[in-house]
């Protein structure tokens, strides 16, 4: 991966790719606020590097999906606002993201001041990585840095076709997130405890598959429990559980039982309840054998110190997705003791971002982790060893020409 160190950018307009995919939420007085700035905090060290140097910076990132049009509510101006009061900048937000007015004020740009550019996801060549609208973005600037690690398993125009066309390096962020997830698998102090929940298998089977290869203990939670339970002949009552993702977890029994496998631990109690919802009749259950009518809706307390027990003796810990419905105070509990055994655990601990991000973030121990990744779906397919192509474009390599 070219690294900035090697980029040439005083004085030089330099775009940078970023990952300002964030909450956004509805203030009292009716305007758009950035409600999670976690991603845009993140990106301040390449940012700050960048003015130092003499760069003159514009910053292009997504925000959710408008398919291709304009649509205010996605508009970035409450990231803009953000920006402005965290690097305490003048950040202007252009009318657009590509076009002659646009170019226009990359021209006015002094050194250190910072241009952000509407939503690439206005244009609809952003997503279908159209080589005409690279080349436009490529008009606004005289290097690129890729810094959007979140948005770097998308072979989209800013993130892919635009390294190919401008003298291109990696940001500190995706350096570090890419370092830092390689590192605990293929390096990792051992042993390697990975802590893999959420709701579904078969968005996560080629993590798991790799989890089981890569690590030493692999413990499974969530709603993804459910087919591996199923797929071992219990019961699982109203609880989560598709049959396709019955057939994925048989798979991953199988592979689970090859000598070479990581051990993988499945709960032995669970919390459950009767439906989803705050006040909900809850009743924990000394086993797997979920009755009719009752929903899994977190780990046990036995299995919870079971997982929290492997994590504080490993070298190494990878945690992605919560135990449980931990957005609801009756089922947290599960995802709460894993959270604060992975914040007390003495190995390195490397959180995947989203729901687990999130949960770390509400039992305030989102600073007590080595790495809290700000990918997503980025940091899964990293994780299951599928090559991005936003990082592999950085060296030349991939889709576009
Ligand atoms: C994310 O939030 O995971 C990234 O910003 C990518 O967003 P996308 O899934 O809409 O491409």
């Amino acid at each position: 991966m070219r690294e900035l160190d090697g980029l040439d950018v005083a004085g030089k307009r330099v775009l940078v790719r970023v990952d300002f995919n964030v909450p956004l939420s509805d203030s009292p007085d009716g305007r758009r606020v950035v409600a999670d700035d976690t991603r845009i905090v993140a990106a301040l060290p390449t940012i700050e590097e960048l003015r130092e140097r003499g760069a003159r910076l514009v910053l292009v990132s997504h925000l959710g999906r408008p398919g291709g049009h304009r649509d205010e509510r996605l508009s970035l101006a409450p990231v803009a606002a953000r920006l402005r009061e965290l690097t305490g900048a003048e950040v202007r937000l252009a009318p657009a993201v590509v076009g002659e007015r646009v170019k226009a004020m990359t021209e006015e740009l002094r050194e250190g001041e910072l241009l952000l550019l509407e939503n690439v996801r206005f244009e609809p060549g952003e997503t279908s990585n159209d080589p005409e609208f690279a080349r436009a973005l490529a008009e606004l600037a005289d290097a690129y840095v890729n810094d959007a690690f979140g948005a770097s398993h998308r072979a989209h125009a800013s993130t892919e076709g635009v390294a190919h066309l401008l003298p291109c390096a990696a940001g500190r962020l995706l350096e570090r997130e890419v370092a830092t997830l390689t590192r605990i698998l293929e390096h990792p102090a051992r042993p390697l405890v990975a802590v893999i929940g959420g709701a579904k298998v078969a968005d996560k089977i080629g993590v798991i598959d790799r989890l089981l290869t890569l690590a030493d203990v692999l413990c499974v939670g969530g709603a993804m429990c459910f087919p591996f339970l199923a797929a071992q002949g219990h019961a699982v009552g109203a609880s989560l559980c598709e049959q396709h993702d019955v057939e994925l977890a048989r798979r991953g029994l199988a592979h689970a039982a090859t000598p070479e496998s990581a051990r993988l631990e499945l709960p032995s109690d669970l919390v459950l309840g009767d439906r989803m919802a705050a006040d909900a009749e809850r009743r924990v259950l000394d086993g797997v054998d979920v009755p009719d009518g009752w929903i899994g809706l977190d780990i046990g307390p036995a299995s919870a110190a079971r997982y929290a027990a492997e994590v504080e003796r490993a070298g190494s810990v990878f945690w992605n997705g919560p135990m449980g419905a931990f957005e609801l105070e009756a089922f947290a509990q599960g995802t709460r003791t894993v959270a604060e055994a992975v914040a007390r655990a003495s190995g390195v601990t490397v959180v995947g971002g989203g729901d687990s991000g999130a949960a770390l973030a509400r039992f305030g121990l989102e600073h007590a982790v080595d790495h809290l990744s700000t990918g997503g779906g980025a940091t899964l397919e990293l994780v299951e060893g599928r090559a991005l192509p936003g990082v592999e474009a950085l060296d030349g390599a991939g889709v576009a020409r």
